[in-house]
């Protein structure tokens, strides 16, 4: 993999034409080593949120060893490149194939469930398995996250108890699992969402061995700036504590963004000017999706101007279709003009795994850089000790 000191380094000497990935591998290990130290339980990455092999892999090298896999694509290319890892299916609603595969051929033992059909659909896929780990997955509310994932899934309160009993007569481990919604911008969605996992818990008069409180731990992002994850791992640890049968349950966390979400930049050129808009070579259809369709902004450096930009844009990006636009505003150089690179960083989570060919664009050459120039949760002074480690 070609190697830069820093972007502009690459531009002046790439002169890219199609946009650019920038790997940061040095943040990955720093992301990875942050959640292992600090977090007190057992860490999934969660692949949807890059499944770049070069993550994959490096996380799993720096001592990630679990993995969250919402399809068999995922679960084979984790079991490529990271061989050996423990693997959960954390989908609740698979196709029965796939599960049949995921057991049969990949040594996938914990699968997530909302429904008794789902849960017949495993049994059945796993020619009923004795030594299955199955997360039931709780309906949580979402009004403290940025992106919310409380309607599709998870067995609400009228429902869970019954489902709860049923399965522990099946699994050899059982767990709870819940989502509290994607860049939780505060560690009270992971109380509130315990509280109602441990009323389940009660209802259902069981013993679970497993307490999984999901993904949605933040990034930082223009405009939205979380605390520092030490204290949601703080407050999750507190919960835990007065969880039912805590005492022989293992703590799990699925987190996608928080690992992933500082490990990649892009780098796109701008084609034409009108006015406050820059027409640039990604776009909606691209890896600034989150841009477009839900009006996020990112920390955008303008490589080809000295001086730090401080005029609003909007920008275009290169295909036909209106829906293709990102409000921002993006603070760049007045004098920002057609020809010159744009670096966007925090795209790594759900920037590259959204990338279509829509208009025949979607294509993009990869680079890796040693820099750290974009803010991160995981180099707050909570965190200095495992910082340290990485210098
Ligand atoms: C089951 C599950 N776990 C984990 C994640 C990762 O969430 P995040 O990227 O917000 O940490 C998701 C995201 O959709 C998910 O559906």
């Amino acid at each position: 993999m070609v190697q830069f000191d820093n972007a502009r380094q690459l531009v002046s000497e790439l002169q890219p034409e199609v946009p650019v990935v920038c790997r940061r591998p040095r943040l990955a290990e720093r992301a990875a080593r942050l959640f292992l130290d600090n977090f007190p339980g057992d860490v999934l990455y969660a692949v949807k949120a890059n499944p770049a092999p070069w993550l994959i892999e490096t996380l799993h090298g720096s001592g990630i060893s679990h993995f969250d896999a919402a399809s068999l694509t995922e679960i084979r290319l984790v079991r490529e490149h990271a061989p050996g890892a423990t693997i959960g299916f954390m989908h609740p609603m698979k196709m029965e194939a796939a599960i049949a595969e995921a057991y049969r051929d990949h040594g996938v033992r914990i699968f997530s469930l909302d429904t008794m059909d789902e849960l017949e659909k495993i049994l059945r896929a796993t020619g009923h398995a004795k030594d299955l780990t199955l997360c039931v997955r709780l309906q949580v509310g979402s009004d403290l996250a940025k992106i919310s994932l409380s309607s599709k899934f998870g067995a609400d309160e009228a429902d869970d108890a019954a489902l709860l009993q049923d399965v522990r007569v099946h699994a050899e481990r059982l767990g709870v699992c819940f989502h509290v919604g994607s860049q939780a911008m505060s560690p009270a969605a992971f109380a509130g969402a315990m509280e109602r996992a441990a009323r389940a818990v009660r209802r259902a008069g069981v013993i679970v061995d497993v307490v999984d409180v999901g993904g949605g731990f933040p990034a930082i992002y223009p405009g939205m700036e979380p605390p520092a994850l030490d204290a949601y791992f703080a407050e999750i640890a507190a919960r835990f504590e007065d969880f039912p049968s805590s005492g022989n349950a293992r703590l799990w966390c699925e987190p996608g963004r928080a690992l992933s979400a500082d490990t990649e930049s892009l780098i796109v050129r701008v084609m034409g000017r009108k006015g406050d808009a820059l027409f640039i070579n990604d776009g909606a259809y691209g890896a600034l999706y989150d841009a477009a369709h839900l009006g996020w902004r990112f920390p955008a450096h303008n490589l080809s101007r000295d001086q730090e930009g401080d005029t609003p844009f909007r920008l275009y990006g290169p295909t036909c279709d209106d829906a293709d636009q990102m409000r921002g505003p993006f603070f760049l150089p007045d004098t920002t003009e057609a020809g010159d690179y744009i670096e966007f960083g925090t795209i790594g989570a759900y920037g590259r795994s959204m990338v279509t060919g829509f208009n025949g664009y979607g294509r993009f050459v990869e680079a890796a850089l040693l820099d750290d120039p974009f803010p991160s949760l995981c180099n707050g002074a909570a965190f200095m000790a495992a910082e340290e480690l990485t210098r």
